[in-house]
């Protein structure tokens, strides 16, 4: 097992989900001293139970990324106790479909912007500052396949990752000359367990597994992908 992320130090905001689980996993057997902000003190626990022998790399930090400050303050934290910030994965989000657009309730719409995009922004806003300071950091958000393919049923979770990976388009060129990278990928369905058990009778070995994504995170993560700022990668197999 190679250890790129030996002595970095990777954010992993949504780390406790069934993908950033394991993006967390990844990080940590590479050697990386992983944080994740966490809402739900049993997700965090169940994390850190399934990091075994590498949970004294993992650190967990009650954060609402929701709400700004919050997202600030923990931010602030973060640095305060490890010192620097090399890599920052977003795999917070959300999703919510099945009625037409205006069937949606206004409520709904919003969460999924608030979800999907406002808090990566949040995140983003606070911890991107010591990171051009320092000349050097990546930034990896999740997205989705809905955001170039806009199926129906879907507006706000649709809209929501269309507007982040222009977000992050966007920042990619704000970077430039900064040392500091921002790209998004694209997943279609995750074979993770909430979605196994949202669709039953599907042909879950179509469905990319987590390990498989977090592994090209890692990459996009590493000093092969230096080259990479801007993009927005589908992650999607043959499905
Ligand atoms: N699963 C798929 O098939 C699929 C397909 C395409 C794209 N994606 C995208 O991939 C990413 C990860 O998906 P997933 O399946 O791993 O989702 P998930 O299991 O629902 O995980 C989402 C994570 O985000 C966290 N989170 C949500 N709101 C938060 C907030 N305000 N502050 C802090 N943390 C918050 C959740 O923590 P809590 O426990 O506190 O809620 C959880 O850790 C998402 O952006 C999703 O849209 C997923």
């Amino acid at each position: 097992m190679p250890r790129r992320f030996a002595d970095k130090v990777a954010l992993i905001a949504g780390g406790t989900g069934g993908l950033g689980r394991a993006v967390t996993m990844a990080f940590l057997e590479e050697g990386a001293s992983v944080i994740v902000p966490y809402r739900r003190q049993p997700e965090m626990d169940s994390l850190t139970r399934f990091a075994g022998d590498l949970r004294s790399q993992l650190h967990g930090y009650f954060a609402d990324l929701a709400d700004d400050s919050a997202a600030s303050d923990f931010i602030g934290n973060l640095l305060g106790a490890e010192g620097r910030l090399d890599v920052v994965v977003n795999a917070v989000g959300a999703y919510a479909g099945g009625a037409k657009l205006w069937q949606t309730d206004a409520a709904e719409f919003d969460r999924m912007l608030a979800v999907n995009l406002r808090a990566g922004f949040a995140l983003l806003h606070a911890a991107l500052p010591p990171l051009v300071k320092r000349g050097g950091g990546v930034i990896i958000n999740v997205a989705s396949r809905a955001a170039l393919d806009h199926s129906g049923a879907a507006a706000g979770y649709v809209a929501s990752k269309a507007a982040a990976v222009a977000m992050i388009d966007s920042l990619a060129a704000d970077l430039k000359g900064t040392g500091v990278r921002a790209n998004s990928i694209l997943p279609g369905i995750i074979d993770t367990e909430a979605n196994r058990r949202a669709m039953p009778t599907a042909d879950f070995a179509k469905w990319p597994k987590p390990e498989a994504i977090a592994r090209i995170i890692l990459f996009l993560c590493s000093d092969e992908a230096a080259l990479i700022n801007g993009a927005a990668i589908p992650v999607y197999g043959d499905a």
